[in-house]
């Protein structure tokens, strides 16, 4: 089967959230077998789901928050609250994927934390302290089992990607760090699953538990929106914020971040068969 087929199957199944029963690219004849085989080992999964999430976050941060902002668009810690008008601030639309998915049937955990957190719930502790350090000096992803835990572990760098993180966090009245630069290590994300290979159907729903996280947290929004009482509300379609008072659909946002990641998971999909 050629790629550009495989991607559309890709796609396809990260939008609809559907597991992949039969997998592109195996001879009919073996694919039942393939999909019970081991195809990747949990250090890849883990690897695979947080380059997603890197384009998820980015794209939120940077065309939601901070192009909204310049149309007047309010995002805020309390955005849930019934007086507050507002949408999810960065770390806290991952919370809401990590919170979709925690809710799902896939055993996969989700947190980000630093070492000078603004919430003190999210500081680092133990080896996960230890290993960040190391995060600070190399940028590179770090790797363990979790004996306590009985779960693999795979941490992230979170960098100061965009010029908003590092004036929230500085300025934050609860920051426990006022100095922080763009290009800085703010956190990690810290990815946990309780085995140490996958098949391919395990992976597949790995992926989808995660896009479906963004959906499902990005609904909320949307949502939010509609409740608004006090603040103008932004016209929900094929617009983004940097064109004027828009946001995008659920699947228009999450068609932007598919065009930004998908190639490079489809890449290391195919690769290992
Ligand atoms: C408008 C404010 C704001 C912006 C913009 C923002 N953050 Fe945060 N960030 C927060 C708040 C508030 C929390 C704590 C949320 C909670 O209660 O867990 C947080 C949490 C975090 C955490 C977890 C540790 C901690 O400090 O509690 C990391 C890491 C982090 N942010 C990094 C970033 C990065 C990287 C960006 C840009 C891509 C960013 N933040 C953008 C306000 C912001």
């Amino acid at each position: 089967m050629e790629l550009t087929k495989i991607k559309k199957q890709i796609i396809a199944f990260n939008v609809l959230g559907i597991a992949l029963v039969s997998c592109g690219g195996v001879p009919e004849e073996k694919s039942a077998t393939a999909t019970e085989e081991k195809a990747f080992s949990v250090e890849e999964v883990l690897e695979m789901v947080a380059k997603e999430n890197d384009v998820t976050r980015t794209l939120y941060t940077k065309a939601i928050v901070g192009k909204g902002k310049k149309q007047g668009m309010k995002f805020d810690e309390d955005w849930r609250k019934d007086d507050v008008e507002a949408g999810p601030l960065p770390a806290l639309f991952l919370r809401g994927v990590a919170t979709s998915i925690r809710k799902g049937p896939v055993p996969l955990g989700l947190y980000l934390g630093s070492d000078f957190p603004v919430n003190a719930a999210n500081k680092f502790e133990g080896k996960q302290a230890e290993l960040f350090d190391q995060i600070k000096k190399d940028q590179k992803p770090q790797f363990f089992y979790d004996e306590d835990q009985k779960l693999h572990t795979a941490m992230f760098a979170d960098l100061a990607s965009a010029g908003a993180c590092v004036s929230c966090h500085n300025d934050h009245p609860q920051t426990t760090k006022s100095d922080w630069k763009l290009g800085d290590v703010m956190g990690a994300t810290t990815w946990q699953y309780p085995k140490d290979s996958l098949t391919y159907k395990e992976t597949v729903a790995v992926l989808n538990s995660y896009a479906k996280g963004t959906v499902d947290i990005y609904m909320e929004y949307l949502d939010e929106i509609e409740a608004f009482k006090e603040s103008e509300k932004p016209e929900i379609g094929n617009k983004w914020p940097e064109e004027g008072n828009y946001l995008p659909t659920a699947e228009v946002f999450l068609d932007s971040v598919r065009k930004l990641a998908s190639y490079e998971t489809m890449k290391q999909l195919v690769a290992s068969k």
